[in-house]
C-alpha cells in the first residue's frame, strides 16, 4: 500500500512542472504589451484564425520558463524523498541514456541541468499540447475560450509525457491516476481562476 502511495505521489511530482506551463499564462497578466500572438493573426485555409487570439508568445515563453523553474526547484527538494532515486532508474532505461551513456555524457547527473531539461520537456510539451488542441478547436469552428471537453483538460498532459519520454519511459500505469487526477485538477483550478477573476470562463 505505501509503495502504491509513493510511486502515485513520484507520478504527480513527476508531472507537476506540465500543470504549471499550462496555467502560468492565465497569470502572467493581461497587458497589451508583449501580447502578441503566436498565429500572428493569421487564418487558415477555413478562413477561421490558425490558434487564435487566446494562444500568446508571452504566454508560451512564459509558461516554459515557469516550468523549468518549478522542475528545478523540485529536484532541489526532492533529495530527502524517493523521487529522485526514482527518476534515476527511469533514465537509465531511457533512450537519451542509452544514445548519451556510452558517449561518456551524463548530464542528469547534474541536477540543476536535469531541472533544466526536464522542466523545458514538460512545458513545452504542455504547451504545444494546449496549441493543438486550440489548432484543432478553430478547425471545429469553436471560439476562443469556448471549450472542447477533454481535449481542453487532457491534451497538454499527453503531450507533455510524449515529449518527456524519450528522456524518462514512464510506466504506462501512471495514466490509470494521471488522467482522472488531471481532470479534476484542471476543472477545479479552472474554476478557482474564474472565480478570483483572472479568467472569463469558468474551464
Ligand atoms: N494563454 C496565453 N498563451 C498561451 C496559452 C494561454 O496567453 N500559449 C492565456 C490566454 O490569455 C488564454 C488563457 O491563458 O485566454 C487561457 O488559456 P486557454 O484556456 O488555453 O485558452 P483559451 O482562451 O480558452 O483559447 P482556446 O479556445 O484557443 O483554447
Ligand atoms: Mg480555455
Amino acid at each position: 500500500m505505501t509503495e502504491l502511495i509513493k510511486l502515485i505521489i513520484d507520478g504527480i511530482i513527476f508531472i507537476f512542472p506540465a500543470f504549471v506551463a499550462n496555467a502560468a499564462p492565465v497569470f502572467l497578466g493581461k497587458g497589451e504589451r508583449w501580447n502578441a500572438p503566436i498565429d500572428g493573426g493569421r487564418v487558415w485555409k477555413d478562413g477561421r484564425r490558425v490558434l487564435g487570439n487566446g494562444k500568446t508568445i508571452r504566454g508560451f515563453v512564459g509558461g516554459t520558463l515557469s516550468s523549468m523553474i518549478v522542475c528545478v526547484l523540485i529536484l532541489a527538494l526532492a533529495n530527502q524523498f524517493s523521487y529522485s532515486l526514482a527518476l534515476m532508474g527511469y533514465i537509465e532505461q531511457g533512450l537519451l541514456y542509452s544514445i548519451l551513456h556510452p558517449l561518456g555524457i551524463d548530464f542528469w547527473t547534474n541536477k540543476v541541468f536535469l531541472g533544466l531539461f526536464l522542466g523545458f520537456l514538460l512545458g513545452c510539451g504542455s504547451l504545444i499540447g494546449d496549441l493543438t488542441g486550440s489548432f484543432i478547436k478553430r478547425r471545429y469552428g469553436l471560439q476562443r475560450g469556448e471549450s472542447f471537453p477533454f481535449m481542453d483538460q487532457l491534451g497538454f498532459i499527453f503531450m507533455a509525457l510524449l515529449f518527456v519520454f524519450p528522456v524518462i519511459p514512464w510506466p504506462l500505469y501512471w495514466l490509470i491516476f494521471l488522467v482522472p487526477l488531471t481532470l479534476i485538477l484542471h476543472i477545479v483550478l479552472n474554476l478557482g481562476s474564474y472565480i478570483i477573476g483572472m479568467q472569463e470562463v469558468p474551464f
